[in-house]
């Protein structure tokens, strides 16, 4: 018989390309999701990537009554807790709302499946939670100093699943830390979808050569970096997919709690994506360069060293496959999910 993993959020963007990966696994799998951030559409598209039905629910993981009928019905090997509000500038306008949120939302869930002896997570955490102060590459062990609220909340979920082992050592957590996710299911059919203007560089990128933006804003083009605008880690979507898949295979040999940085290792200039992405997608991308926005880095990317030894993981794709992707997922759905 399959197992069964809980994967919350999973309607999202890093949620379904992970439920695709677990379904090429032979898990089986349950979706919770209360939509804040996405459409009941996504899953439709992962059936139909997958060639198999799953169970999923519209339900807020704060609902502790929806969620104790969930556990009630299914018999959870694990869960993957990909649930969250990730917007960085609205977690500084309403830090109230990511809070509760976040932590609420994690609190609720754990609870539950102490309730039922569920005790494998893998859980979504951010490299935001580094800050300023670490040194380059960011290892798992570099000194922790978000400097945003968002990061702050995700160190705080970290603190609390550290705490939960150190007081019941037969809880198995892994806690991945993502750089910069970006791309798309190759088939087009699943991607990022953000709500409004997108925050992140990619879906920017993508909606400006679509021709829903008119240019793209470079903040920043005087950091010490080889062509002066700002170096980030950028790790395809479907590779971090399987990242989750290695870490909850990981957590069932060897338990205990595992922290590990999932990137490419390396790092790509602002202006190396926009040439990437005009080769990728034959379209010009006009920008514009702004001053540097408070609290913005020059640099960072990852040490994968433990992923590598611990989940004999490391990222495949490139940039180029990154902008081909998130290209063809843009082109194929201008609207997203509608
Ligand atoms: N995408 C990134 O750049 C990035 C980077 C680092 C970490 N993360 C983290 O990874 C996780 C997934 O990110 P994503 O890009 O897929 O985001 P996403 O917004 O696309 O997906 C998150 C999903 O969680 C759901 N959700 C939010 N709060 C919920 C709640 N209380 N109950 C039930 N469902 C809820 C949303 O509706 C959404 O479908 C998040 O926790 C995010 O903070 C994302």
């Amino acid at each position: 018989m399959r197992q069964q993993v809980l994967v919350t959020g999973g309607a999202g963007y890093i949620g379904t390309h992970t439920c695709i990966e677990l379904l090429a696994n032979d898990y089986d799998i349950v979706v919770v999701d209360n939509f804040s951030n996405s459409k009941p559409a996504a899953l439709s598209r992962v059936q139909k990537i997958a060639g198999r039905d799953f169970v999923w629910y519209e339900a807020d993981l704060r609902d502790r009554i929806a969620i104790e009928r969930i556990f009630a019905k299914h018999k959870f090997c694990g869960v993957l807790h990909c649930a969250g509000l990730k917007s960085i500038d609205r977690a500084e306008r309403d830090p109230l709302r990511c809070y509760e949120n976040n932590l609420e939302a994690s609190i609720s869930l754990i609870e539950t499946m102490q309730r039922h002896d569920v005790k494998r997570m893998v859980f979504s955490s951010s490299a935001t939670v580094y800050g300023e102060s670490a040194r380059v590459p960011y290892r798992e062990e570099s000194p922790l100093a978000p400097n945003t609220v968002y990061g702050r909340s995700k160190m705080m979920v970290e603190t609390l699943l550290h705490d939960l082992v150190h007081a019941d050592e037969s809880w198995n957590i892994a806690i991945l830390r993502y750089f910069n996710p970006v791309g798309a299911h190759s088939s087009g059919l699943i991607g990022e979808d953000p709500d409004g203007v997108p925050g992140n560089l990619m879906p920017y990128i993508c909606q400006v050569a679509v021709g829903k933006l008119n240019h793209l804003s470079i903040f920043g083009h005087d950091y010490p970096t080889p062509d002066g605008t700002g170096v980030r880690d950028y790790v395809h979507v479907m590779d971090l997919a399987q990242g989750h898949f290695k870490a909850l295979r990981q957590l069932s040999e060897s338990p205990g709690l595992l922290t590990v940085n999932l990137g490419a290792g390396r790092g790509y200039s602002v202006l190396e994506v926009v040439r990437a992405f005009e080769a990728a997608s034959g379209r010009k991308v006009p920008y514009r360069f702004a001053p540097r926005r408070p609290g913005d880095i020059g640099s960072y990317y990852a040490d994968v060293t433990r992923a590598t030894e611990v989940l004999n993981w490391r990222a495949q794709r490139g940039l180029l496959e990154m902008c081909v992707d998130s290209w063809r997922w843009q082109s194929q759905n201008p609207d997203g999910y509608v």
